[in-house]
């Protein structure tokens, strides 16, 4: 154990800690049988994945992963090295810790941090040397070449190769002169009830720099199809996973020159990006990003760009690492790849040219999952609004600003079909009436999500009530029909029943017979879309004469006036990209006069004689 605290003391400690004890500290335990189960003080859960073994004095999380015996708890706890945690121990269970002589705690710590630091950058140089120097590095250096990463590129992050042998690396750092026990507190050898064998062998070495350059650990690729795919150092006193960045320390200099870093998985990705010249980058090692990682960027910057792998696991570790950014008062952006690259395909392949153009598009994070939500929901029918703007409404409560949550709104607005106005004034959550005067909370809420619902549904109602309308109107009707467009009508049902109103009104009009147009939306009725109750309703209204034709015409106005806010709105946000666009413009101007006179015709009709 440790060189400094005297081996028996080291041993009392151990066998007065109780490991159950001193976790109790930190988590709830229940009892189960022989073992302890509770929450995992190292990862968020909700259900008891962590174990505690009292007799066998270890302790596991099935959840993350973490485990081993109560000094490694404490020194993960605590951030402790090993003799600080004995020395705590040894304190509470009351067992006196004694050093080796001429030893204190500091120079043993200090000494002892030294020598592993020296055994690992030895590594580093040796697996370097190894890949670029010898016979048996030719597999690797043509799998490098294969996958398009140049020399100097992995030179410029130390890449190197493990031999495929049980103790290349030991039989070297031997004669450099470091113990078994040094190479093995050093994460490079495993002991294994006295036998001792390389970690890394065969493969790939990348060296997990510390962004003062100090080699703190590595992860091994394997060039075999082996799981797993990188193994990396152990996490010890000078390795832990979530406070170091892959490439911080190459990319410092170009990320505070950018003022933008940007954070991919792995470290291919750095490599093939550095390579193409896009230095500012970082990788977050396949997981999502720390508070610690995050503090070391913003000593940097404060953009933080995340171009992640496009897929499932990429993406939740996108949105894990934003909101913790946001907690940390960032904006969070996203270059969005294609989807099945990865950065370092596509700089490898397709040049640092078109991956600045990937980063030059990026979006906000907040954009960015709003999008996705409203992709996921179902945007065709009121209730699949209703449901997706809830959504909608979560994801904006993580917003940073305010206006970074009324960027959105435009797009919002497209999708959910509604005004800008509605959607900004669905998300203040308060009206006219106000909600805040509403005494109780649950009131307050009832009256927000009823509001929702209404303006959610309310364009849909008008879209159906004028389908009605023209149904029992069909004299009348036959023209404006004809004059409409199916991208009048923003609900999915309401438009196919248009194209069946449609249809039956030009049958009409070409048999000069009503009766064959409604069989035909009968026989519509009878199909089995989901529109047919609505082809139903049509007919069965029709007959009752439901409508007035004065009811019609202002039905057919509010129509006209929620198409072309929609429009509205639709171009205004393609407009927003400030890059001049006559064409456009001019339309915006014409629609904007259109909607004008919608809404005057709509301020001349007696709202009383109006409605039927
Ligand atoms: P290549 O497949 O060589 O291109 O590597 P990659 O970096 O693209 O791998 P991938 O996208 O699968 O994973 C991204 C990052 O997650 C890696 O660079 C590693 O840091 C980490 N990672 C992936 N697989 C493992 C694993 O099995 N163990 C550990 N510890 N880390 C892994
Ligand atoms: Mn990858």
């Amino acid at each position: 154990m440790s060189p400094f605290i005297k081996d028996a003391s080291v041993q009392a400690v151990l066998a007065a800690a109780s490991i159950v004890d001193v976790v109790s500290g930190y988590t709830s335990l229940r009892k189960r049988g022989a073992t302890y189960t509770g929450l995992c003080p190292f990862h968020q859960e909700k259900t008891p994945s962590f174990t505690v073994s009292a007799d066998k004095g270890l302790y596991y999380c099935f959840g993350c992963g973490e485990g081993g015996d109560v000094v490694r708890f404490l020194e993960r706890i605590e951030s402790l090295s090993f003799t600080e945690a004995i020395e705590q121990l040894g304190e509470r269970f009351g067992v006196p810790v004694e050093f080796e002589e001429g030893a204190g705690p500091e120079a043993g710590r200090k000494d002892r941090e030294t020598r592993l630091l020296l055994a690992l950058e030895r590594a580093a140089t040796f697996y370097q040397r190894f890949l670029w120097e010898t016979e048996s590095g030719r597999f690797a250096r043509e799998y490098l070449e294969k996958r398009g990463l140049e020399e100097k590129t992995c030179r410029a992050f130390r890449v190197g190769y493990a031999p495929d042998e049980w103790r290349g690396l030991r039989r070297r750092a031997a004669k450099e002169g470091f113990t078994d026990r040094e190479l093995e507190e050093a994460g490079l050898l495993i002991d294994q009830g006295g036998k001792t064998y390389d970690r890394f062998r065969g493969r790939l070495m990348f060296p997990l720099v510390d962004h003062r350059g100090r080699v703190l650990g590595f992860g091994g690729r394997t060039l075999k199809d082996e799981t797993p795919k990188y193994l990396n150092s152990p996490e010890g006193s000078l390795y832990r996973k979530g406070q170091l960045l892959y490439g911080l320390y190459q990319a410092r200099r170009a990320i505070a020159d950018a003022d933008e870093v940007v954070v991919v998985e792995g470290y291919t990705d750095v490599l093939g990006l550095a390579q193409a010249d896009v230095g500012n980058v970082v990788a977050s090692m396949g997981t999502a990003l720390t508070d610690a990682q995050i503090g070391l960027m913003m000593r940097f910057t404060s953009n933080i760009t995340f171009m992640f792998d496009a897929d499932r696991a990429g993406t939740e570790a996108m949105l894990r690492s934003g909101d913790l950014a946001r907690g940390h008062s960032l904006r969070p952006m996203v270059a969005v790849l294609p989807v099945g690259r990865d950065p370092a395909d596509v700089a490898v392949q397709e040049g640092g040219q078109v991956v600045s153009e990937v980063i030059k598009g990026k979006i906000s994070l907040l954009g960015f999952e709003i999008r996705q939500a409203l992709a996921r929901g179902d945007t065709s029918t009121a209730d699949g609004r209703v449901r997706a703007f809830e959504e909608v409404r979560h994801i904006m409560s993580k917003a940073s600003s305010l206006k970074e949550r009324e960027e959105e709104i435009p797009a919002v607005a497209d999708r959910l079909r509604l005004s800008s106005d509605s959607v900004a004034l669905l998300l203040r959550g308060r009206t006219r009436a106000g909600f805040e005067s509403l005494a109780n909370r649950e009131e307050r809420d009832r009256a927000r999500s009823s509001l929702t619902r209404r303006l959610l549904s309310g364009e849909t109602a008008v879209e159906r009530d004028f389908l009605v309308a023209a149904a029992c109107n069909p004299g009348r009707a036959g023209r404006i029909i004809e004059a409409l467009t199916p991208e009048h009508f923003g609900d999915a049902n309401n438009r196919e029943v248009f194209l069946g109103l449609r249809e039956a009104f030009a049958l009409a009009t070409d048999t000069n017979d009503h009766r064959a147009a409604f069989a035909h939306l009968k026989d519509r009725a009878r199909g089995d879309s989901e529109a047919g109750p609505l082809f139903v309703r049509l007919v069965m209204e029709a007959d009752q004469g439901r409508y007035s034709p004065a009811v019609l015409e202002e039905l057919h106005l509010r129509l006209q006036q929620q198409y072309l806010s929609r429009q509205i709105d639709t171009l205004r946000a393609t407009l927003d990209d400030g890059a001049d666009r006559e064409e456009e413009q001019r339309r915006l101007v014409n629609l904007e006069r259109l909607l004008q006179s919608v809404r005057a015709g709509l301020k001349d009709l007696d709202p009383e004689e109006g409605r039927a």
